[in-house]
C-alpha cells in the first residue's frame, strides 16, 4: 500500500541520469519514436522489460496490463513525477495514498458536471478573444503556430472559468519557458550523451530560470483583477483549504502548486488535442463540413447555448478520435511498490512500469484499420463494443484525470465556434512528425494559415 513517504521520495532533474526520461531518450529521439515502441511491443507480446544497470523499466501495452496497474492492483503502484517536480511542485497529480485523497477532496466539487453550466459563458468568452485574434491573422495571411494558439486559449479558459481571473501573464513567453524545460532532449546532460539531431542545449541556469518564471505565475494570477467575485470557484476552494485550521498540510505553497498543475496539466493537453484535431480536419475536409452542418442543425446561425452542447455529438467524436490517434499523455508511468505478475512476467518492487497508451490506441487487436481517422468509432453503439481499457487518454481508475469531461466541452465549443467562422489551413509537412516529450507534440510545431469564411 502506498504511503506518504513514497510520495516525497528523493527526486532528480528531468535531464539527470537517474531519470526515466533520460533513460528512454535513445528510443524517444528516433525519427519515429512511436513506430519503434509499437514494433518493440509487437515483437515482445506487449511486455518489454528493459534491464539497466541498477533497475528495470517495463513497457506495457495491453489493456489487461493497464487494468492491473491502474485499477485492480493500483495500490501497488505509485506515481513517478521525478524531474517534473519544478513544474508540478507537490500538487496532487504527483502524490499518493491518504495525503493525495485529502488534497483532492476540497477541489473535487469544481469538476462536478453541474459546475460546467457556470463555466460555459467564460469558455465562450475565451473563444471570442481567440476569434478576434484569428480575424487579424485572416486579414494578414500570416503563418501561425497552432499549438501556441490553442494553448493560450486553454489557459484563458482555465483562468476565467476556474479562477475567476483574466489571464494576467504572457502565455507565449511563460509556456515557452515550461516547454523548454519539459522537452527532455533539451537537457544538457542528455545532449552530451550524443543523442542524434539538432538539439537546443539547455544549461542548468536556463532550466532554473525557466522554472523561476513558472513558479511566480500562480501568485500573479491570484493578484490579478477578479472578474466577477463568484462564490464557488476552484481558486476559492483552494483558498478555503488553506484557511482551514484543521488542514495544516494545505498551506500557501500547496495552493501555488495546485495552480501550477492546473495551468499546465489542464492546458497543454487540451491545447494539443485541439491543435491535432485541426490538423486532422485539414486533411479531412468532409469531417470539417460535418461539424459545420451539425452546428447549423443544432443552433442555426447563432452561438450555442448551454443546453445544446450535448447535441454536438459528431464534434465530440472528432475530439475523441483525435485523442486516440494523438494521445497527449502517450505514456503513464508508475513505480512498483511490491512484486507483481503482469502478462506472465515478474515485476519486481522498484521497477518502473510504463503503460504505452499510444501503442494501445494504434493496435490492430483493438481497432479496425487503426491508422484511419474515423470519428464514428466513438458513436455510442460502437464505443460500447470496445475492449475495456484499450482507450486511455485520461488514464483510468482512481487516478484518472479530474478534468477529462471539462476538456471535452472546452474543445467541442472551440471547434464549433472557430470552424463556423474560419478555415484553418495546415501549412506544414504531411504527415506531421511526432516529437515525444512528456506530452505528444508535433515535431517543429503545426504551422497554419487562417482563412475567414465570407
Ligand atoms: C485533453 C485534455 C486532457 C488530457 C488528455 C488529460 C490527461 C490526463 C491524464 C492521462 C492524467 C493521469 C496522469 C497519470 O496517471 O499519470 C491526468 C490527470 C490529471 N489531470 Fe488531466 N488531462 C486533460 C485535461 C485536463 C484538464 C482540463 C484539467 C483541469 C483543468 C486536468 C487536470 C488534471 C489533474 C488535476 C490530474 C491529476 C488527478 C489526480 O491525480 O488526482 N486535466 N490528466
Amino acid at each position: 500500500m502506498a504511503d506518504m513517504t513514497v510520495a516525497y521520495s528523493a527526486s532528480h532533474g528531468l535531464g539527470e541520469e537517474q531519470s526515466i526520461w533520460y533513460k528512454l531518450t535513445p528510443l524517444l529521439s528516433q525519427e519515429n519514436p512511436m513506430q519503434v515502441l509499437m514494433a518493440l511491443s509487437d515483437k515482445y507480446g506487449g511486455v518489454v522489460p528493459i534491464n539497466l544497470k541498477n533497475h528495470r523499466i517495463v513497457l506495457l501495452s495491453e489493456p489487461a496490463h493497464a487494468e492491473r496497474v491502474l485499477v485492480s492492483n493500483a495500490d501497488n503502484y505509485t506515481k513517478y513525477f521525478d524531474g517534473l517536480r519544478p513544474v508540478f511542485g507537490r500538487s496532487m497529480i504527483t502524490i499518493d495514498g491518504a495525503l493525495w485523497q485529502k488534497i483532492r477532496a476540497p477541489q473535487q466539487p469544481a469538476f462536478h458536471p453541474n459546475m460546467f453550466e457556470v463555466y460555459f459563458p467564460y469558455l465562450m468568452s475565451a473563444i471570442d478573444s481567440k476569434m478576434a485574434r484569428w480575424a487579424k491573422f485572416a486579414s494578414t495571411g500570416e503563418t501561425i503556430e497552432m499549438v501556441e494558439e490553442t494553448w493560450t486559449l486553454a489557459a484563458e479558459m482555465v483562468c476565467k472559468a476556474l479562477f475567476d481571473r483574466e489571464m494576467p501573464f504572457n502565455p507565449h513567453f511563460v509556456f515557452g519557458q515550461v516547454k523548454t524545460y519539459t522537452d527532455v532532449v533539451n537537457h544538457k546532460s542528455i545532449r552530451l550523451k550524443n543523442v542524434r539531431g539538432e538539439l537546443e542545449e539547455m544549461t542548468q541556469e536556463e532550466a532554473a530560470k525557466a522554472m523561476e518564471v513558472w513558479g511566480s505565475i500562480p501568485d500573479t494570477v491570484i493578484g490579478a483583477n477578479v472578474l466577477e467575485q463568484r462564490e464557488k470557484t476552484l481558486l476559492k476552494m483552494l483558498e478555503a483549504a488553506e484557511a482551514d485550521p484543521n488542514f495544516p498540510e494545505f498551506d500557501h505553497r500547496q495552493v501555488v502548486d495546485e495552480m501550477k498543475q492546473y495551468l499546465w496539466a489542464g492546458t497543454e493537453t487540451t491545447a494539443l488535442t485541439l491543435a491535432w484535431s485541426l490538423y486532422l480536419l485539414s486533411m479531412h475536409p468532409e469531417a470539417l463540413e460535418r461539424i459545420r452542418a451539425e452546428a447549423r442543425a443544432v443552433c442555426g446561425e447563432r452561438d450555442p447555448e448551454w443546453n445544446e452542447v450535448q447535441h454536438l455529438t459528431y464534434t465530440r467524436m472528432v475530439i475523441q478520435e483525435t485523442m486516440r490517434l494523438f494521445p497527449p499523455i502517450w505514456a503513464l508511468i508508475r513505480i512498483a511498490a511490491g512484486d507483481d505478475e503482469i502478462g506472465g512476467h515478474h515485476v519486481k518492487a522498484g521497477d518502473k512500469v510504463v503503460i504505452l497508451s499510444y501503442v494501445m490506441h494504434h493496435s490492430p487487436n483493438y481497432w479496425d484499420d487503426p491508422e484511419k481517422f474515423e470519428p464514428e468509432r466513438f458513436a455510442p453503439e460502437r464505443a460500447k463494443k470496445r475492449t475495456k481499457y484499450s482507450y486511455l487518454p485520461f488514464a483510468a481508475g482512481k487516478r484518472a484525470c479530474i478534468g477529462g469531461a471539462l476538456s471535452q466541452i472546452e474543445n467541442t465549443l472551440a471547434l464549433v465556434q472557430l470552424l463556423r467562422r474560419f478555415t484553418p489551413e495546415y501549412a506544414g509537412p504531411v504527415p506531421a512528425k511526432i516529437h515525444a516529450t512528456v506530452t505528444l507534440c508535433p515535431k517543429g510545431g503545426l504551422p497554419f494559415r487562417i482563412r475567414a469564411l465570407s
